[in-house]
């Protein structure tokens, strides 16, 4: 079987702020062999950022139904990894 996943990366102002701008160009980064099973698009604020108490700090990246908080290229890289490789 091979998963696939879609990663959404908030575009809102405080994610992009806070490192969303970065992790816009993740897909040009990714590993040659997850490429065709790995989805790179943006989405709009989800309201994480107002609610930080419980969702953590921006900037926000869902990878298929998780929503990582502080999302650094090493979180996501890594939460794609345990779904391609589970
Ligand atoms: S700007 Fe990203 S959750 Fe609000």
């Amino acid at each position: 079987m091979s998963a696939t996943v879609t990663v959404e990366i908030c575009m809102g102002t405080a994610c992009y702020v806070m490192g969303g701008a970065q992790l816009a160009s993740i897909a040009d980064r990714l590993p040659e062999e997850w490429k065709d099973r790995v989805t790179v698009k943006g989405m709009r604020c989800v309201g994480a950022c107002q609610q930080t108490g419980q969702y953590g700090r921006a900037p926000f990246v869902r990878v298929n139904d998780e929503l990582i908080s502080e999302a650094d290229e090493g979180k996501v890289l890594n939460a794609i990894r345990s779904i391609l490789e589970a």
